[in-house]
This record gives structure tokens, sequence and C-alpha cells, in this order.
């Protein structure tokens, strides 16, 4: 776990800030590839991911983006109320969405603040001169974030698509990438699934589609408790509204195995005795989720009032 201090703060559009951070002692950054993220320990909150954003030369300092979204769990507000000069702890960097080895070419397609991971990919790439294409989805071109910035640093490579005027056509984009092309793709749930359901069905394998969520869609307003018992020990527990099995499991002193905890890499993958879950991930295919019997217990939760798990 690290300190860093904040350097500079930005407003990038009306809802989304720039962060610049160092370590707080001075001592110089921690290596990290592109893609990587820091785990920051927000002060009455909880632990939240940002992506460590790579603009081309930016070596000196830390940078983040985040999205303040007023009806959210109070993480990006807190960060929000932060000014120049306050410090956060963090672990990491972490990187679980990492560039294939190799120059194929890729296809980079960013949903929104999903931008800041696949920016540190295409500065990369940019500068191995290694083929790729970057796509930037976002409802409109006023709250598009680092919109005019993308198109200075990255615009011989960058398409533009915004809901009110050409949205994004998934089906096109991915229909015309040459078979060695690995996909890559950061932003909401929704784009993930159609980028996933897309790519597999034009033939891509498993291992050719990277993705990340940029948010956690572990608890939601209106989510309700549920116990979970585990089949091995017969233990009970309840899963409150605002935390997820994981969390609960973790607090308990269960052994639980996950890693990027968002519903993303699949390792908490669980098989369900009985109950019915609430699927959150973007992990299982559609005939795992209607099947209920597994689920990922980082972010899904019940729609009964128990779940019996493998553990
Ligand atoms: S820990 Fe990654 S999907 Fe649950």
């Amino acid at each position: 776990m690290q300190t860093y201090k904040i350097t500079s703060i930005t407003d990038v559009t009306d809802r989304v800030r720039q962060f610049d951070l160092l370590v707080a002692d001075n001592t110089p950054l921690p290596a990290h590839d592109p893609g990587a993220h820091l785990d920051f320990q927000i002060p009455n909150v909880g632990e939240r991911s940002y992506s460590l954003i790579d603009w081309p030369g930016n070596t000196d300092t830390f940078t983040i983006a985040v999205q303040r979204e007023d009806d959210g769990d109070g993480g990006s507000q807190a960060m929000h109320g932060l000014t120049v000069g306050d410090t956060l702890k963090a672990s990491g960097p972490i990187n679980d969405f990492k560039l294939n080895e190799g120059d194929t070419p890729r296809l980079l397609i960013a949903g929104g603040i999903g931008v800041t991971p696949i920016i540190s990919f295409a500065t990369q790439l940019a500068a191995r001169n290694a083929p790729f294409q970057f796509h930037v989805a976002a409802r409109s071109a006023g709250i598009c974030p680092f919109r005019e910035t993308l198109e200075t640093t990255f615009g011989p490579h960058l398409t533009f698509w915004f809901d009110d005027t050409n949205q994004i056509d998934l089906q096109t984009l991915i229909a015309s990438a040459t078979p060695e092309t690995h996909i890559f793709c950061c932003g909401p749930k929704g784009m993930i699934e159609a980028v996933r359901e897309r790519a597999e069905s034009a033939g891509f394998a498993k291992d050719q589609i990277h993705f990340e969520l940029f948010t956690s869609p572990a608890t939601h307003v209106g989510d309700t408790p549920f116990e979970v018992e585990i089949a091995d020990s017969g233990q009970v527990f309840t899963i409150p509204a605002d935390k997820t099995i994981i969390e609960v499991l973790e607090a308990e002193g269960v052994d639980v195995m996950y890693d990027c905890a968002r519903g993303d890499c699949g390792i908490c993958q669980t098989d369900v005795i009985s109950g019915t879950p609430d699927h959150r991930d973007v992990v299982l295919s559609d005939a795992e989720r209607a099947s209920g019997k597994v689920m990922q217990i980082c972010v899904s939760r019940a729609k009964s009032a128990r779940l019996v798990l493998d553990l």
C-alpha cells in the first residue's frame, strides 16, 4: 500500500475530473504496464479502482480520471471532493487488462470513461508503430472525455461515435476486422456484452477478446439482503444490500479466490447448488446464466432468499 498526493486536478467534462498523483514521500512511481489500475482506499466508502492513463510522454506522474456518479455509492463523489495536496492510500499498480504479445492488429473500443485504460494501449501501440484502430463511443460529443486531446494525439487511428448523431455499429466494426485481430473493450456492461457476442459469432477466439468493466455492478440502489449457505460447512451468512458475497465471506474468514472483483475475470466463479443467482458479471455465457448453476460471487447476488454455494 502506497500513499499518493494529488498534485493537480483538471475538469475534463462536467462530470469527469482528472487527478495527477505522485508518491507522497516523493519516492519514484512504481512501474506499470498499459491497462494497469490502482485500488484506492476511499475513507468511509471502501476500495475503488481507477485505471492509470498513459498519455504520450506522461511518465512523471500517475494520472487517473473519475466520473462523478450522483446516484452511485459515494466513491466518485468522495473523489470529486478532494483537493490538490490531499493524500490517498492505494495498492497496485495491478494489471488485469493487458495487451497481447506481438504485433497483431488491435481493435480498441472504449465507451465513455472506459476510455482511460484504452488511451494507455493506444499510446504504447502508436509508439511501436503497431497497427490499431481506436473507436470511442459516448452519448454525445459534449460529454466525451478527452475528446480534443484524443483527436490531437491519435487522429489517424481514431473514430468517434456519438449516440445522438452516429451510434457505434459494433456489428460492422467487428465484422470488418481481420481474423488475427485482438479486440479490446472497456466500457459499460451492455457494450462489453455486445462486443463479446458479436466477436464470438464472427468467429474470434475467446483469447482474442479482452475486456474490462469500468465500474463495479456489484451493488445497486434497491438491492436487498439475502442468505448464503456454505455447502461444506453448513454455515449461513447474511449478505446485506451494500455488501457483496465475497466481502462478507472474506470478513467471516471463509477462504475465497478472486481477482478483479468487478465480474470480468472469471476467477471467483462458484457452483450454485440451490437458489437463483442474480447475475451481474460479463463472464458467463447466456446459457450459463440461464442454467443458474454457476455464478461470479464478487458481483452477482440472489433472486431467491438463500443461495447454497459449493464452497
Ligand atoms: S473476481 Fe473477477 S469475476 Fe469475480
